[in-house]
């Protein structure tokens, strides 16, 4: 595997590639990560990996700073696994002067769950995810670049961005992977203390609760919903968690549901701080 640093030796790397397939990353690999690997490796003719921990998609309280850096055993995980590429730029080479010029999302998508407790946040996605992509695909026909329905939004973003920009970049998504209890592979489970490991499969289970009595509730969902939600977080905010949502909320567009909507169209969405450690899940139903 070649590890490249700037945007010029990505381009000349990539010289050869004509459908390169891309799994962007912030690094510190693990299952879920090998999982898109896995998947770009069935679609391009070159698999490229990016890690950047990305500073604009932080909030200035959040965990930039200690987000996990592993980046010697990144590489061994991804030349294990059979990566050609590598681009791990420094924050120099992807931002050599002030990133003034950023990229705002449809508010309607974007300001909502994910949107509303950590605002500017799909900004900052956006902003970098359109310039790795004109670093990776400038050039090419096509490209292709994966993404995990771990962060569900995200990849609802994304997804109205390569259309709206018609950018030649298929989007694939890839099944959230979970640990054998339940709990979503995710960084920042490396936070958790051992007991807080043990109970953050509560919130998986608090989704599957959520999305059962969703769909029990089907015919009546818009006029109950909020009801349902609200036992939810209360569910888990009595077992210590401070819920950010708990909802359900259609598929395409992440709106509550209209009637009408039942399963297959439906995703139950979470979001809640256990301890100092924010986690996410989802589970479409
Ligand atoms: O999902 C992530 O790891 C990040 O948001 C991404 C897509 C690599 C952009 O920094």
């Amino acid at each position: 595997m070649r590890i490249v640093h700037t945007i010029a030796e990505l381009r000349q790397a990539l010289a050869g590639a004509e459908r390169p397939a891309f799994v962007p990353t912030m690094g510190n690999l693990h299952a879920g990560h090998l999982a898109l690997l896995a998947s770009a490796q069935r679609q391009g003719d070159a698999t490229v990996a990016s890690i950047f921990v990305n500073r604009l998609q932080f909030l200035p309280h959040e965990d930039f700073d200690r987000y996990p850096r592993t980046f010697d055993a990144d590489c061994a995980a991804l030349r294990q696994a059979g990566c050609d590429l590598l681009f791990a730029p420094r924050e120099a080479d992807l931002y050599p002067e002030p990133q003034t010029f950023r990229l705002a999302p449809d508010p309607a998508l974007a300001d909502l769950l994910e949107g509303e407790f950590r605002p500017g946040f799909f900004t900052g996605v956006c902003t970098v995810v359109l310039k790795l992509f004109v670093a990776v695909f400038a050039g090419k026909a096509h490209g292709m670049a994966v993404f995990g329905k771990k962060d569900y939004q995200q990849l609802l973003v994304i997804r109205q961005m390569v259309r709206q920009f018609a950018l030649p970049i298929d989007i694939v998504a890839v099944d959230t992977c979970r640990d054998a209890d339940g709990l979503a592979l995710s960084s920042r489970n490396r936070y958790l203390a051992p007991a807080e490991r043990a109970e953050a499969l509560q919130l998986p289970l608090a989704l599957r609760a959520l999305g059962r009595d969703a769909l029990a509730a089907a015919h009546a969902l818009p006029a109950r919903r909020a009801e349902l939600e609200a036992a939810a977080m209360a569910m888990l905010a009595r077992r210590g968690w401070q819920p950010d949502y708990l909802t359900v909320r259609r598929r395409t567009d992440l709106q509550p549901p209209v009637s009408g909507d039942a399963s297959g169209a439906l995703v139950v969405l979470g979001a809640a701080r256990l301890g100092a450690t924010r986690l996410i899940d989802n589970l479409e139903i």
